[in-house]
């Protein structure tokens, strides 16, 4: 006969197994004994293109605005962005790098010609923002510039003596009207792209003419680094086109390094593509499952560059990636101003971790775009500014800058909605220079908390656990302007350590980094 005592032990026993049989569904293992590959700091860069409110009232105020600036940078902005470590910033486009005459914005203000910036919005463009505040402001952000040149309606001529201009320390009369602008020594900027998406924006070129037209514009380019574009995202044609093109051009080290990627998360189509802050779940689940579908697309580019560069001599750029929705209500359709929520935290984190966990052919990604133009790090009004939850999530995955990418197997369980499912946790860990291990987990589901289990074979020393959380009560939190911040990083407790295993309760709809000291 079975008494209380028994029917007790047995209802814990049964209790402790279905735990350990739903922890075995969320399961994650750290290798650290398979590490191979750096991740790239240039992974967290971002972009900043001449559209909508991104530069002007973004970025620059001009000398004479009432909101603090150093030379018309405004002090706020760069303050905030300094938080992220931002480590290489894009310019100036994006479409408009390959209707930009760089020469229009040098030289004294008041001389530079109005032009009309036909790709955003068709506003007057005052060229007051150039090369010199550009490189002024990577310099006080302490971030390397990547220039991208335009090489559709422009010469060979303007985008070589561009390069000679910001860099060389030679004398020549480009150097010399350098320096009478006031900049003595050359800039140091290693990055420089080859044009922009030129199967579209970029001259409705095809592959194998586009192929042509970058040798003809990197071999003059005399530039450390070279970036081509890439096709639109699904093109896997170009790709091949491009790497049989370049791989079979004698000398071709000399003159491609990298090979751009674009790629937007958009919910429903091109046409409707939702709203940035009011949506239903079936929205939020289709912004994480085309997030996740970025993974394979890479994948299939890689496999192409794998084939035809054995040596990994060539990289994956994801030079333009994030959210686009429909713009705010209310402001100009050209300006591709959106708000950001706890869903584009959550986008965030699967990118960032779907880069880092294919680092070793990605080199740099960034983000679209810095301020105010779609999946911002900070929004601006007037003389207000917000961090965003996006923000807050590239302050807390600058912990992999430079690290050493640490493998991770994955077992989890997955998220549902309507007949479709995806998995419910995405993550990625490295090792930094102090061996600590920090690992970034992304839990996209709204509705479910995940008991996970995590182990790290091969860690020998098992210091303290320090974790950190993103999260909201909503799926739509936002921070706004004058308001308490809804969507921030804040300390996480719900874990536990029992010599070489973390068990941990994932919250639903969060990001959360655990951080583990060698020692
Ligand atoms: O980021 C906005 C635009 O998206 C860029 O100008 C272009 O390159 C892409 O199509």
């Amino acid at each position: 006969m079975l008494n209380h005592k028994t029917l007790t032990n047995l209802f814990l026993i049964l209790l402790l197994s279905l735990q350990a049989v739903i922890g075995q569904e969320n399961k994650i293992t750290i290798h650290v004994n398979k590490a191979k590959d750096t991740i790239s700091k240039h992974i967290y860069g971002h972009f900043a293109e001449h559209l909508g409110r991104g530069i002007y009232d973004g970025f620059y105020v001009g000398k004479t605005s009432e909101i603090p600036n150093i030379n018309g940078i405004r002090k706020d902005v760069v303050e905030a962005l300094r938080e992220l470590e931002i480590p290489v910033l894009r310019w100036p486009g994006g479409c408009f790098a390959e209707q930009y005459q760089w020469r229009d914005g040098i030289g004294p203000v008041k001389d530079r010609p109005l032009v009309v910036n036909t790709f955003w919005g068709g506003v007057t463009e005052d060229n007051s923002f150039g090369t010199h505040e550009f490189l002024e402001l990577c310099e006080l952000l302490q971030t390397e510039p990547y220039i991208a040149v335009n090489i559709a309606s422009g010469t060979v001529k303007d985008a070589y003596q561009w390069v000679e201009y910001v860099t060389s320390d030679k004398d020549s009369e480009i150097t010399r009207l350098r320096r009478k602008n006031g900049r003595e020594r050359p800039w140091d900027v290693k990055f420089w792209g080859i044009g922009n998406e030129n199967w579209g924006c970029g001259g409705s070129m095809n592959a194998e003419y586009y192929t042509n037209v970058f040798k003809r514009f990197s071999t003059y380019c005399n530039a450390e680094y070279k970036i081509a574009s890439g096709g639109i995202y699904d093109d896997l044609e170009w790709t091949k086109t491009f790497m049989t093109g370049i791989t079979g051009t004698p000398g071709y080290l000399n003159i491609a390094h990298g090979l751009s990627y674009h790629y937007y998360t958009i919910v429903n189509n091109w046409e409707v593509k939702g709203s940035a802050t009011d949506f239903v779940e079936n929205e939020w689940f289709k912004s994480m499952q085309n997030t996740m579908k970025m993974e394979g697309n890479l994948e299939d580019h890689i496999a192409i560059m794998d084939e035809h560069d054995p040596d990994n001599t060539i990289a994956l750029i994801a030079d333009e990636w994030g959210t686009w929705y429909d713009v705010e209500p209310g402001t100009n359709p050209g300006f591709l101003y959106q708000q950001n929520t706890l869903r584009d935290a959550l986008v965030a984190a699967l990118g960032l971790n779907i880069f880092n966990n294919h680092s070793r052919r990605i080199k740099m990604a960034n983000i679209a775009q810095t301020v105010n133009v779609l999946q911002a790090m900070i929004l601006t009004s007037g003389n207000q500014m917000v961090k965003t939850p996006t923000f807050h999530v590239f302050r807390m995955f600058k912990v992999h800058q430079d690290a050493l990418h640490l493998p991770s197997e994955v077992t989890t369980q997955n998220y549902k909605n309507d007949n479709s499912e995806i998995p419910a946790l995405s993550v990625s860990a490295s090792r930094d220079k102090s061996k600590n291990v920090n690992i970034t987990i992304a839990n996209v589901d709204p509705n479910r908390n995940l008991p996970t289990s995590i182990e790290i074979p091969g860690m020998e020393n098992w210091g303290t656990i320090t974790a950190s959380i993103i999260t909201s009560d909503k799926m739509n939190a936002l921070n706004d302007f004058g308001k308490e911040e809804l969507v921030q990083i804040q300390k996480f407790s719900d874990y536990r350590m029992n010599t070489s295993k973390i068990e941990l309760n994932m919250p639903s709809k969060s990001v959360v980094l655990l951080s583990i000291s060698d020692h």
